[in-house]
């Protein structure tokens, strides 16, 4: 496993301390032609787990209440979820956030600050239990979630350090985040206080620094930092992953693979290419702030990030913001916007707001069924984009042949139109579909190629399209990206990309230019790194795979190889200046297909490639 190298390197790396930096220099090394992780696997090699199989739905106090959480509300929340109907709608968690812990006892255990959580005191227990609480919730029919951090000490104690509810104590004993207790605070939280669901900060391993100024000033222990935010090349990803690894490790043993681990690194040390094998959802992007230009910014940090979600490993572009600022109920454009692109990019869908007093108007957005549906959508297709100026549009295959989701977003200020053809849905041209507008609540009839629509600021439109596919025996892998794994993304120093561009994705090449090289209907396939390789699920679906193999940049050949069951089924060499000619390969009754490109050996900067065209054939 390509991660698990990685992790290996961290341990050189660290067993040589000062003189291993020249090894790592806190980035992965690429993978070589002989590196044994471009061997095909056989495997989809993705997180172990049975959880969130779907995007986790649910509430998170932070955006409502930050560390002013307390029992009473979080109850009354659950309830709410429950009277309003949206647990009924699939809303499930019910997460309690930063905030809750008091301090950590000589004998390494963690005391609850049970003057905000009052049914976790019992007599005789110096640490407390969250049973009742868990209790409680379960009773309700809902599942409980509890946070932690990597590192020592949490986000709130550095960034909300006016909170009347940090924790207490000396330096040591304010150290309430996980690290040297993974093991036994993962056992506590899951084993002990019947927790589901986890989710792992990381302001431990990052805002701790020497030079700031409670650390200065002795409230915090001083930690050299795994992570410099917005700064791969200084962070450690190597490092970061590790202490996910072993956290996600004990989430396996004290909660079972239908515990749910969420991963909140905010997008920083390479963590959303790494955390489909540590964790169930990972943060793609900093916090979301209540602004229609925050919210840009989180869709941008996921929206090329299909390749990396699927059902238990989803992206995360933070919790919901409406209910607040931009988004408010005096909003409804902005907020229904927001759930649009939320439901269509196959995100978590983690409400933030009081829901003891929601406005009937924001029910009616966050409950829509139909929009959940989406969301929900078993395939676990991440929806896949196609911009035009302000105008974004992302069609999502749903688990339905012929059904599709599209989503049409306007970015700016000004009304404007967008369109969606037949071809960019993968529905045959000129043929007859049913479209449901899902806000207006209304089934359209349409003709023609071309579905056009008309957005004002702000606006979105949410459509559900059933439709004849292109070639019914053709599966495109554009249309199937929760099945594919990038297992190694060929990515290296020379070919770092700024943070939130995806080495592998659909469409077009890792910096994003057009797959150009192999003609008509290249944009219908994946642009890589060579020393790469994919996993892709056939589930003995297919009998065959074509594809249209090409080098898109650099002056060095690539041998493309396909593997079907770990058995080499093709081995073709393209030129970078070379026509690109395409392949057919016979995969009947094949489970796991794997395509390997890779560069000649001391390669510096590695070629980008495309796997063009690709489809399966039944
Ligand atoms: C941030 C995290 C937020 C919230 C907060 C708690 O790092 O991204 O979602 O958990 O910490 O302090």
């Amino acid at each position: 496993m390509p991660s698990q190298s990685r992790i290996h390197r961290t341990t050189v790396r660290s067993l040589l301390g000062g003189v291993g930096v020249l090894l790592a220099v806190g980035f992965p090394l690429s993978a070589t032609a002989q590196d044994p992780s471009l061997a095909p696997s056989g495997r989809f090699s993705v997180y172990r787990t049975t959880a969130a199989q779907t995007p986790p739905m649910g509430w998170n106090p932070w955006n409502a209440f930050r560390t002013d959480v307390d029992e009473t509300k979080v109850r009354e929340v659950a309830k709410a979820m429950v009277d309003t109907g949206l647990a009924r709608r699939g809303y499930r968690f019910v997460n309690i956030d930063d905030g809750w812990a008091l301090k950590r006892l000589p004998d390494g255990r963690i005391r609850i600050r049970d003057s905000m959580f009052p049914s976790t005191a019992r007599p005789g227990s110096v640490t407390g239990s969250f049973r009742p609480f868990t209790d409680y919730i379960h009773g309700l029919g809902l599942k409980a979630g509890l946070y932690t951090d990597i590192g020592r000490n949490t986000c709130a104690q550095r960034w909300d350090a006016e909170s009347p509810n940090l924790p207490v104590g000396t330096v040591v004993e304010r150290q309430v985040g996980s690290y040297g207790h993974a093991v036994q605070d993962i056992r506590t939280i899951f084993a002990d206080w019947k927790f589901d669901y986890i989710k792992i900060d990381a302001c431990g391993v990052a805002d701790y620094t020497p030079d700031v100024a409670p650390v200065k000033a002795g409230l915090y222990q001083a930690s050299d930092p795994l992570i410099v935010r917005g700064n791969i090349p200084a962070s450690d990803p190597n490092a970061v992953e590790h202490l996910y690894a072993v956290l996600g490790d004990a989430v396996h043993q004290w909660g079972g693979e239908d515990a749910t681990m969420s991963i909140c690194a905010w997008g920083e040390a390479l963590s959303p290419l790494w955390g489909k094998m540590r964790g169930n959802l990972w943060r793609t992007s900093p916090d979301i702030e209540f602004t229609w230009q925050s919210m840009l910014e989180n869709i941008d940090s996921v929206i090329d990030g299909a390749l990396y979600a699927g059902p238990g490993h989803w992206n995360d572009p933070d919790m919901l913001a409406i209910g607040h600022g931009d988004f408010d109920v005096e909003h409804l454009t902005e907020a229904r916007a927001h759930f649009t692109m939320w439901t269509i990019m196959a995100s978590p869908l983690l409400l933030g707001y009081d829901l003891r007093h929601s406005p009937a108007a924001l029910l009616d957005i966050v409950g829509n069924p139909e929009a959940i549906a989406i969301d929900q959508d078993p395939a676990g297709n991440q929806g896949v984009p196609y911009r035009s100026g302000a105008a974004m549009v992302v069609v999502r295959t749903l688990r339905d042949p012929g059904e599709r989701a599209v989503a049409f977003f306007n970015r700016g200020t000004v009304p404007i139109d967008a369109n969606v053809s037949r071809a960019q849905l993968g529905l045959a041209s000129g043929s007859a579909a049913t479209v449901r507008d899902i806000w207006a609540k209304k089934d359209w009839a349409t003709t023609g190629d071309t579905i056009t629509v008309k957005l004002p600021a702000h606006g979105a439109i949410l459509l559900r399209v059933a439709g004849t596919p292109g070639d019914p025996d053709a599966v495109w892998l554009d249309e199937m990206p929760a099945r594919i794994n990038v297992a190694v993304d060929g990515l290296t120093q020379a070919t770092a990309l700024p943070m939130g561009q995806f080495p592998a994705r659909i469409g077009t090449a890792p910096d994003g230019t057009p797959l150009h090289g192999e003609g008509a209907g290249a944009s219908r396939g994946i642009g890589a790194f060579a020393n790469s390789r994919l996993e892709i699920r056939a589930d003995r679906a297919f009998r065959r795979f074509e594809v249209t193999p090409a080098v898109l940049s650099g002056h060095h050949s690539v041998r493309f190889r396909v593997y079907a069951d770990r058995k080499l089924v093709k081995d073709v060499v393209a030129g970078p200046a070379q026509t690109a000619v395409p392949i057919e390969v016979d995969v009947s009754s094949a489970k796991i297909v794997e395509l390997v490109a890779l560069a000649p050996g001391g390669v510096a900067r590695l070629p980008m490639i495309a796997w063009g065209s690709a489809r399966f054939m039944r």
